[in-house]
């Protein structure tokens, strides 16, 4: 019924430009087979006003690498009920109702001999998770049970959450789908906002395990042709980033947009079973900085996944350290955090990381996030340490790409980034699903980027640290 309901919206309206705009949902447009949806990155004000609650405090620490950035805007029930929810590719399920009371990550440490004391960003903030909506499945029409049995999901960051499930319709935009399965908290730690994962189950595109992921029954109810989306993580700067569920846009990159095979990486059950784990996995080949061939490891490279939820890239310690010298920064004692000089952010080009098939430019701007706290600017490298394979091109990476992720072949379709309007593409079925072909705008990278760095915050930096 609903998926009619869109298909029908949907005919009325011309194909190409930017859609028609959707009633209650600010900035989503839709057209035939697609709904365009905004994403907010988590807003410089709140992370000024927090940091500036804090007294008497001199150097900014050590800012939090691991929170969530990315926000979206969905309805639960009939009659919707509205809620906001973090985007995150780097997990699969969608749960809602944080405990607000046990949200914060807000502590004291003592690193080095110095007490540092780390402040909420809005991901946390107890304050910020009450205005974001919960969802009561005793006042929707349309909840029914969900044949999921109970669990706990933790993530790397430590964030976890104790879920019942339940069924029923969400709406994003104008796009709803029925009896979707999804978790609510019943108890939850260190985050103050639900998630909404668009990543593939762990067992395969076509095998979500438990349940069909939210992706599959769009595809299943038809109200996009095949499970696949494009992400426009954007500048920070800019709040046009976006979602695109069944389009392409091809204003919203330059040059080719390449075809890469997801990989998958062998991991075990606690029962010592191994199995092959599918996550957004792909192979960094080589790096470049500067005009210098940075040895990525192994010869062969290694592993990433392609996860917006992740604040800073992870990568192995031995690439860090050559990214750092190339900069000319400097380690920090007693963390892998590297502080370089804020001018490099104004440079033109970046790092290049050679996917297999693919070069992608990680500007300056988006590899290095500037900090101002009491008028002194701090500036750092957005990578930390990974401890072991699989590592994490986390969201300051993917804002230097479009990236479209097609379950229904197995591939990522990268490209570099840019903005030069709007020009989307719906997504059709079958092996040549996703449009290929260059990008409508021209490179972006010759251009400078940076408008204004003085107030840019990295979405990462949700609870900075500060050294009392
Ligand atoms: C950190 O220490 C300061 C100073 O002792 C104290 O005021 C503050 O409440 C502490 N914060 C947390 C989260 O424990
Ligand atoms: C932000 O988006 C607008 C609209 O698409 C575009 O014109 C502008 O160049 C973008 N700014 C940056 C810094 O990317
Ligand atoms: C680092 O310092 C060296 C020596 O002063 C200089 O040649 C090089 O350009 C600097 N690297 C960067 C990335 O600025
Ligand atoms: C998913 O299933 C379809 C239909 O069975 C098949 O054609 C396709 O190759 C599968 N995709 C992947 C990525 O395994």
């Amino acid at each position: 019924m609903s998926s009619l309901a869109f298909l029908a919206a949907a005919a009325g309206l011309l194909t190409g430009a930017s859609g028609a705009a959707v009633d209650g949902f600010p900035g989503a447009t839709a057209g035939p087979g697609y709904l365009h949806v905004p994403l907010s990155p988590p807003t410089q004000d709140a992370l000024l006003r927090k940091r500036a609650d804090v007294a008497g405090t001199t150097n900014l620490e050590l800012p939090n690498f691991g929170s969530f950035g990315y926000t979206i805007d969905i309805s639960l029930g009939t009659p919707p009920q509205p809620l906001t929810v973090a985007v995150d590719t780097g997990s699969s399920e969608l749960w809602v109702n944080p405990d607000c009371t046990k949200s914060s990550r807000a502590k004291n440490e003592t690193i080095d001999g110095h007490v540092y004391v780390s402040v909420d960003g809005p991901i946390t903030d107890p304050v910020e998770c009450k205005k974001r909506g919960r969802y009561e499945s005793s006042k929707s029409s349309s909840v029914s049970k969900a044949d999921v049995d109970d669990r706990t999901i933790s993530y790397l960051d430590e964030t976890s959450a104790a879920l019942s499930y339940v069924k029923d319709s969400i709406t994003i935009g104008s796009l709803k789908i029925d009896d979707q399965i999804f978790g609510v908290a019943k108890t939850s730690q260190r985050t103050g906002i639900g998630i909404m994962g668009f990543g593939p189950g762990s067992f395969g595109f076509n095998n979500s395990g438990t349940y069909p992921l939210i992706l599959t029954t769009m595809a299943r109810q038809k109200v996009i042709a095949s499970p696949a989306f494009s992400m426009h993580l954007n500048h920070l700067d800019n709040k046009t980033g976006s979602v695109l569920f069944g389009g392409v846009d091809k204003k919203k990159y330059s040059g080719s947009l390449a075809k890469i095979p997801f990989i998958t990486v062998e991991k075990k059950f606690s029962n010592g079973q191994s199995f092959q784990h599918t996550s957004y996995y792909v192979k960094v080949k080589g790096a470049k900085l500067a005009d210098k061939t940075l040895d990525v490891g192994g010869g062969d490279g290694f592993v990433a996944s392609l996860d917006c939820g992740s604040g800073a890239s992870l990568f192995p310690p031995a690439l860090n350290k050559q990214i750092c010298t190339t900069l000319n920064g400097t380690v920090q004692a007693g963390t892998d955090r590297c502080i370089v000089d804020c001018a490099l952010r104004q440079r033109s080009g970046g790092l290049t990381i050679s996917l297999d098939g693919k070069d992608i430019v990680q500007t300056f701007d988006n590899l290095i996030d500037e900090n101002v706290h009491q008028e002194v600017s701090t500036c750092s490298v957005m990578v930390s340490d990974g401890a072991e394979s699989p590592y994490i091109l986390g969201a300051p990476f993917i804002r230097s790409t479009y990236s479209v992720f097609d379950w229904g072949n197995g591939n990522l379709h990268i490209a570099q980034s840019a903005d030069c309007g709007s020009n989307i593409v719906a997504i059709g079925s079958g092996p040549d699903a996703v449009p290929s072909g260059n990008g409508e705008c021209s490179s972006s990278l010759a251009v400078g980027t940076v408008v204004n760095s003085v107030l840019m915050f990295a979405s990462a930096v949700l609870s900075g640290l500060f050294l009392l």
